[in-house]
This record gives structure tokens, C-alpha cells and sequence, in this order.
């Protein structure tokens, strides 16, 4: 392990995973995924499916829709906070944790505002996709000179328990743009938890939480007149073409998302507009689809605060302190990990 560290550890990314060639590891877990959502009496697909080269600048795309305004509250926050955020964590040495290589509009102001500070950080964005992290390194570092940046190519948990283990530092981990609204509740305790394990006592956690709100803005926001979001999500169905020889007729698929007052969360679906035959070479499958079958792509889930609570004191956060925009449309919310 720690001489596959060596190897790949280029100076300004870490690559933990050691793959520098195309990874069949992840193409089988996508065949098997897909195989699993679509046998199912409900069918499904994983959303973090969908982001590719292509789906990534379809959710770039996305962020810049007027109807989606999860972006643009979360840089107000961003933006008005800077200073009370790293207040709060002080001025000892920094590791700021991205988890997933966004577009880094966001980290950018925290960071920003840290050098300005003369705060001793080093910047570490994580994720799988070692294409990403390389993009991402290299746009940032161009935008801000002076920054100390290393990405690490690693799972997310894997990555922060490597960063622990150094020592050096507190991990301030950033986890933006309500990702965190992706997982089933259960989904997001166990992430929670396991984050917690990985961290140190004492790191600290910014999430970005979308906020519960008027229906009809969510239901904007989720089907924007530009149509970016259905193309979004019909770029499951081109990648499972592309990758795994499929022959979806996209065209034959409809786009629907709804808010799910029971499951609290925008719930969105691929539907089959007529009784259609879908052949998937790579494993070896045909699935039939009903006229007007769904296929459940994504659940976006929105929360009130008195969840967001309970999501921190569950799993061993102390809340430090909520940053609203001024809609309240959406909160981030710092917490420190509490071990002893
Ligand atoms: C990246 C998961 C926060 O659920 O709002 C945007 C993805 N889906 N429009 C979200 C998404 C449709 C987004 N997250």
C-alpha cells in the first residue's frame, strides 16, 4: 500500500487508487448496477450515473438556470459567512476537504478568504475520477496562485482516513451543493457515520442542505424551461449506450420530476413513452418496457432544520453554527466531530 502510494504520488495529485488505466473495476459495478435497477419490479438507475464528461457540464449547465437556485443562495452564504465560517474553526493549520471535484466557485471564496487571512491551508479536493481531480487541480491552481493544492484520487472515506492518519492538520471537510440530499435517509446516516469514523475529534464539516420550501419553486428548479435537466438526466441512458452497448431510443423516454410530500424529497423518473424492446449488449440482457413504465433516476431530498439537527446529533457532530441566505432557500450548516 504505502509503496503504491510512492508510485503515483505525482507531487500535486495523490493518486490513492493506483489506476492509470481505464478502470473495468467500475465498468463492471455499472453493468451490475444497471442490471440490478432495471430487473427490478420498480426500475432504477443510480444517479451518480449520470455524470460523465457529458453529465458533468450538463449539471454545470444546470447551476447557471435561473430556476435553479440551490447555486446561487449557497454563494450567498458563502460569500456573506466567509468570515464567520473560518472564525469559527480558528487559525491552526488547515486541511480544506473537497469531497467530489465541483466547478469550485464556491471553495474558491472560502479559500480566498483563508490566504487573505494568512491561515496555513492546504487545499485537497477529493474524488474517484482522476480526470476530475486533474482538471480540477489544474483550473484552480491557475485562478489562485498562491494556493497549497493536492488532489487526492481516492474513495471519499479512504481519503479523509489517509488524511487523519497524517496528523498535521484539522480536516475541514466540505460536502456543498445539497449532495448530501442524493442519499435515502438511512443512506444519510451511514454516510454521516462513516465520515465521522474517518475524521479526527475535533475536525470539523460543512453541508449544504436545501431547504423545504414552496412547491412550486421546487418544481422549477427541477424541470427549467431550457430543458438541461431532462437532457441531464436522459445522459443515463446515452452513457449506458455508449459504455455499455445499449440501444435506448432517448427520444422514447420522457423526463418527469415531481416533489414527494412522503418521502420529502423531488423525485425524478426516465418514462418509456410506449411499449419499447431495450437490448443491452455488454450484459447480455433485453428489458421490456411498458407504455408509460418509469424508471426512478434520482431523489433529491429537502430538509428542515429540526432534520438537519437530528442528522448531526445522531451521528456524533456537534452543531456549531447555521448560515441561512437571506430567502432562507438554503442553509450550511458547520459542524465539529465530538469523540470524547
Ligand atoms: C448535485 C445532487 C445536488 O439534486 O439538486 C440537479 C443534482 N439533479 N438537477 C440536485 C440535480 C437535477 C443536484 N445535486
Amino acid at each position: 500500500m504505502s509503496k503504491n502510494v510512492k508510485n503515483s504520488d505525482t507531487g500535486e495529485i495523490l493518486d490513492l487508487q493506483s489506476r492509470h488505466i481505464p478502470c473495468p473495476k467500475s465498468q463492471q459495478e455499472f453493468a451490475i448496477d444497471v442490471l440490478l435497477g432495471l430487473s427490478h419490479t420498480h426500475k432504477w438507475l443510480p444517479c451518480k450515473y449520470i455524470y460523465d464528461e457529458r453529465g458533468s457540464l450538463l449539471f454545470e449547465q444546470i447551476m447557471a438556470c435561473p430556476e435553479y437556485y440551490l447555486t446561487d443562495c449557497e454563494m450567498e452564504i458563502l460569500k456573506t459567512y466567509k468570515k464567520e465560517i473560518i472564525a469559527k474553526i480558528g487559525k491552526g493549520k488547515i486541511n480544506l476537504v473537497e469531497l467530489g471535484a465541483g466547478s469550485g466557485e464556491k471553495t474558491k471564496i472560502l479559500l480566498q478568504e483563508m490566504i487573505t487571512d494568512n491561515i496555513d491551508v492546504t487545499f485537497i479536493p477529493i474524488d474517484i475520477s482522476s480526470s476530475a481531480i486533474r482538471n480540477f487541480t489544474t483550473n484552480l491552481k491557475k485562478q489562485l496562485p498562491g494556493i497549497k493544492i493536492k488532489g487526492l484520487v481516492s474513495e471519499y472515506f479512504k481519503g479523509i482516513r489517509w488524511l487523519s492518519n497524517l496528523n498535521c492538520c484539522t480536516n475541514v471537510i466540505l460536502f456543498l451543493g445539497s449532495n448530501i440530499g442524493n442519499f435515502e435517509p438511512a443512506g444519510a446516516n451511514v454516510f454521516l457515520s462513516s465520515l465521522w469514523n474517518a475524521c479526527n475529534d475535533g475536525d470539523y464539516l460543512v453541508t449544504g442542505f436545501d431547504l423545504k420550501k414552496d412547491i412550486q419553486l421546487l418544481l422549477n428548479a427541477y424541470n427549467d424551461s431550457g430543458g438541461v435537466t431532462a437532457e441531464f438526466n436522459l445522459n443515463l441512458l446515452r452513457r449506458i449506450n455508449n459504455e455499455l452497448g445499449g440501444d435506448f431510443d432517448l427520444k422514447e423516454f420522457q423526463y418527469y420530476s415531481t416533489f414527494d410530500a412522503i418521502s420529502g424529497a423531488m423525485q425524478s423518473y426516465l418514462i418509456s413513452r410506449k411499449k419499447q424492446y431495450v437490448v443491452i449488449d455488454e450484459i447480455n440482457r433485453m428489458f421490456s418496457f411498458k407504455s408509460w413504465e418509469s424508471i426512478h433516476t434520482e431523489s433529491s431530498y429537502k430538509f428542515l432544520v429540526d432534520d438537519i439537527e437530528k442528522l448531526a446529533s445522531r451521528n456524533g457532530f456537534e452543531i456549531i453554527e447555521h448560515f441561512f441566505d437571506s430567502k432562507n432557500y438554503f442553509m450550511d450548516s458547520l459542524w465539529q466531530v465530538r469523540k470524547e
